[in-house]
């Protein structure tokens, strides 16, 4: 199996997600580090309840590379073979992306190429978009950039606002990026 580091900003559904897939027989990851740049993000928590490793460091006061140097310490010190980033609001140092590169992949919560970046369900609600989704995708140096390796897509209903719109994505995130990642483990053999 491999060993998947998981870093996260906030409230981990994608990562519990992750977590809840490496149960089964067949899945071809173990979860052996949940990483965060947010002391109080509510995932430790839930990543610790399922017996994970979690380790927080704050960000701040610390240049981008030498945090993203810790970051790759603390997921080699785990034995991490891939790392997927689960609501993770940092940009990554080109370092760090070159360190792990083929075996480092995202979520973000639209159908890239369209709504890179933050607040994407209230700006595919401005764009007058009819449906909306979640791309799963290998990460490059650029924000919300990189081959995407699978996406799910969801309705715009009438009187849709960015918060019934995150939700209604968030469920298919939650399905779509144990898929993807399995998908993505496959092809890299
Ligand atoms: C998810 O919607 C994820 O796609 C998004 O943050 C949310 C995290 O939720 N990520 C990005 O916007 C990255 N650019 P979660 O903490 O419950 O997984």
């Amino acid at each position: 199996r491999k060993r998947l580091g998981i870093l996260i900003s906030g409230r981990g559904s994608n990562m519990a997600a992750l977590i809840d897939a490496a149960a089964a027989p067949d899945c071809p990851w173990q979860v052996v580090l949940v990483a965060s740049n947010n002391p109080d993000a509510a995932g430790l928590a839930r990543a610790a309840a399922a017996g994970v490793p979690t380790v927080a460091f704050s960000h701040k006061g610390t240049a981008r590379e030498a945090f993203d140097v810790r970051l790759t310490q603390a997921l080699r010190a785990h034995g991490a073979e891939w790392v997927a980033l689960a609501g993770y609001m940092r940009l990554l140092s080109p370092a760090f992306v070159a360190d792990w590169a083929g075996r480092l992949v995202n979520i973000h919560p639209s159908l890239l190429p369209r709504h890179k970046g933050l607040d994407t369900h209230a700006r595919a609600l401005a764009a007058g978009d009819r449906e909306a989704g979640a791309s799963v995708h290998h990460v490059t140096e650029l924000l919300d950039d990189g081959p995407v390796i699978a996406q799910a897509r969801v309705p715009i209903l009438p009187g849709d606002t960015p918060e019934t719109l995150a939700a209604r994505v968030l469920t298919v995130e939650n399905r779509l990026y144990p898929k993807a990642l399995a998908k993505a483990m496959t092809d890299a053999e």
